[in-house]
């Protein structure tokens, strides 16, 4: 391996305890290949198997707390302990050399499509649809509701130990429910749970504590509970990185194992702000200090950029298109064969990169994703 890299291979320890080998997860990606009935297709298990073992953690697809949160096709379900064998399956794929298993859990609130719904009813915090053409408009969420969501995401972390993880993320971005109350945009509530900052804030941190308490009460040794933020949306209202910093103020004193900030770019500056360049998760990173660890993403694809990355401080790096493009990125630095590591997608690929028919048909086809070659 080449001495400058060296930073990526430092081991790290989480406040849990739990320790991981070098700095570089996996982000979450959807695999849209699950069964109908949410349990973890073969596909999906090989394409876990094929990018395992090098990484320090894996974070898994997002898996859905309850089925009214149910967000994409063939998305895998956590919402009974039905699952929890075959989730076992998965665990114990993700860390056959190593590595730690994080399985991100969900809900969709508002952005589930309707098909895929009981009664074909999205709800939300406020019935207001998201902003986009055709968004349905969901149905505002009850306090029995509410109490049931918090129960959910505890009792999927309650499943997610018993089937064997090193952790959870909450998925707390990307505008789905955990967001939706955070936000002014989908939040328009009166009560307990929005009508100020403080109160949009409510809804996220009760469910980060029943989370916390599912793990008090039943994992045996040290459990990662992660949290994913989006820093800030575009509409008017909607979440400015000022409101993000408050927030995150209040989740770096939750005893956190980290927190990932979710862009595009790790360098970007706010989209909102425009004279705000520097980026978000520095911003971000600087305000929670030592209280909380952070776990940056966005566009980085050589170990150079990554290297350049953790020098602003932040520990944990995660790498997503560019795992689903080479699968065997740790190896290569480590093996000093960085020169090899893939960077666009080859349409003649498919089965070397072990992706499931339905994630590759959108990496094909969807605009913009990835470079993909011929
Ligand atoms: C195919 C695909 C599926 C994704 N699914 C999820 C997901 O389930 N949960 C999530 O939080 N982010 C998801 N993301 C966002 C990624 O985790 C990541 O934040 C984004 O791709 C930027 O990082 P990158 O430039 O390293 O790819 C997905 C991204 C892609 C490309």
């Amino acid at each position: 391996m080449n001495n400058k890299y060296e930073q990526i291979f430092q081991s790290f320890a989480f406040p849990s305890g739990v320790e991981v080998k070098n700095r570089i997860m996996i982000a979450p990606m959807t695999t849209y290949s699950s069964q109908d009935n949410g349990e973890l297709s073969e596909q999906e298990l090989a394409y876990y198997k094929e990018r395992s073992g090098g990484v320090g953690a894996f974070i898994t697809a997002c898996a859905y707390v309850s089925l009214d949160g149910k967000g994409f096709p063939g998305q895998f379900s956590v919402d009974d302990d039905i699952f929890i064998p075959r989730l076992n399956k998965l665990a114990k794929t993700i860390q056959s050399n190593g590595t730690k298993a994080i399985l991100q859990i969900y809900h969709g609130g508002r952005q589930s499509p309707p098909t895929l719904l009981p009664d074909q009813q999205p709800v939300s915090a406020s019935a207001i649809a998201a902003d986009r053409e055709g968004a349905p408009v969901p149905r505002e969420m009850t306090e029995v509701e509410i109490q049931n969501t918090i129960k959910a995401f505890g009792e999927a972390t309650r499943r997610a130990i018993e089937a064997g993880f090193d952790g959870v993320e909450l998925h707390g971005a990307n505008t789905y429910l955990l967001q939706q109350f955070f936000s002014p945009h989908s939040n328009r509530r009166e009560d307990q749970w929005g009508g100020s900052l403080e109160k949009r804030m409510q809804f996220p941190l009760a469910v980060v504590n029943s989370v916390k308490k599912a793990v008090a009460e039943h994992a045996k040794t040290p459990f990662i509970v992660g949290y994913r933020i989006s820093p800030e949306e575009g509409t008017n209202p909607g979440i400015t990185l000022e409101d993000t910093l408050q927030f995150v103020d209040k989740l770096a004193d939750q005893a956190l194992d980290y927190l990932h900030v979710s862009v595009m770019h790790f360098w970007n500056g706010s989209f909102r702000e425009k004279n705000e360049s520097q980026s978000r998760i520095i911003k971000v990173y600087e305000k929670v200090g030592s209280r909380v660890p952070i776990l940056g993403v966005g566009s980085l694809h050589s170990p150079e950029e990554v290297v350049e990355a953790l020098e602003t401080g932040v520990p944990l790096i995660a790498l997503g298109r560019e795992m689903l493009m080479e699968p065997k990125w740790i190896e290569k630095v480590e093996a000093g064969q960085e020169d090899q590591i893939r960077t666009t997608l080859s349409k003649k690929d498919q089965k070397e990169l072990v992706i499931p028919d339905p994630l590759w048909d959108r990496l094909i086809n969807v605009k913009g994703w990835l470079p993909v070659e011929d």
